[in-house]
């Protein structure tokens, strides 16, 4: 397990761009897996930066989002579609039919998990997670009690996850999908190494106990101190609670 400590949120998403684009240069065709979030906002800003900069190239990159709210439309402004194409996709040179998004308006969810799964196989299983992580130690949207075998799936959202997701609906609690599809636990730790970002006052608590509690399913992101290639990328107040 590496960590590292940054400043602040912006030098947490340079950093994670800058590795992202070492593993880049390394596999042209990388399989990479993303998130959204407001965490991750100052991370694709970096990425976009380095391509317009002509650091990088994403032309053969494939992307895999973890996660999507159940019943939202791509097009709907408050999905993680959306807010993909808005923060990062329509700015870089990648190919759309590189792009993959769990479709929370499929007929059927569970043969659209199981497609997502096949798809990723396919292209030779994710090479890079980035990952965010929730106040209650979620990943992706696998909320506390998830197995951590656990396939890409539908699940319930927390009402801690509701609460801090509102202010993306207008503040407005019923607005928030009570359901989504999200990436497995088991389906996320194949990933061949993981970087988890973390900023913020508000995530100091989870991530002491994600990094140096009992790994347990009631802290879903403690799993990753088994995980062979993990660098957990924090800013200072969210490292606050570290020993
Ligand atoms: C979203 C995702 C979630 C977020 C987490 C943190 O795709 O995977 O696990 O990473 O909820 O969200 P922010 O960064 O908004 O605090």
């Amino acid at each position: 397990m590496k960590l590292m400590i940054l400043k602040g949120t912006k030098e947490v998403g340079a950093k994670a761009a800058e590795l992202v684009i070492n593993e880049i240069k390394k596999k042209p065709d990388l399989v990479l897996g993303l998130a959204a979030g407001g965490t991750m906002i100052p991370f694709y800003q970096s990425l976009i930066r380095l391509w317009k900069n002509k650091k990088v190239d994403f032309s053969h990159v494939s992307t895999f989002n973890i996660d999507e709210y159940v019943g939202l439309s791509g097009s709907d402004k408050r999905s993680f579609r959306y807010f993909m194409q808005k923060h990062f996709f329509s700015r870089i040179g990648v190919w759309q039919r590189n792009v993959h998004f769990l479709d929370g308006r499929a007929i059927n969810l569970n043969v659209e998990c199981k497609n997502y799964e096949k798809n990723i196989k396919e292209v030779g299983g994710i090479d890079l997670q980035i990952l965010g992580i929730g106040r209650n130690g979620h990943i992706g949207f696998n909320e506390p009690g998830s197995s951590f075998k656990s396939r890409t799936r539908e699940v319930l959202l927390s009402e801690i996850t509701l609460r801090d997701n509102a202010r993306f609906f207008g503040n407005d609690l019923k607005k928030v999908p009570r359901r989504a599809l999200t990436m497995g636990i088991g389906a996320i730790l194949e990933a061949r190494k993981i970087i988890l970002l973390a900023s913020d006052k508000k995530k100091a608590e989870i991530v002491h106990r994600a990094l140096h509690g009992e790994v347990s399913k009631d802290v879903p992101a403690s799993v990753l101190q088994k995980h062979k290639d993990v660098t957990f990328i924090f800013d200072k107040e969210a490292a606050s609670e570290l020993d």
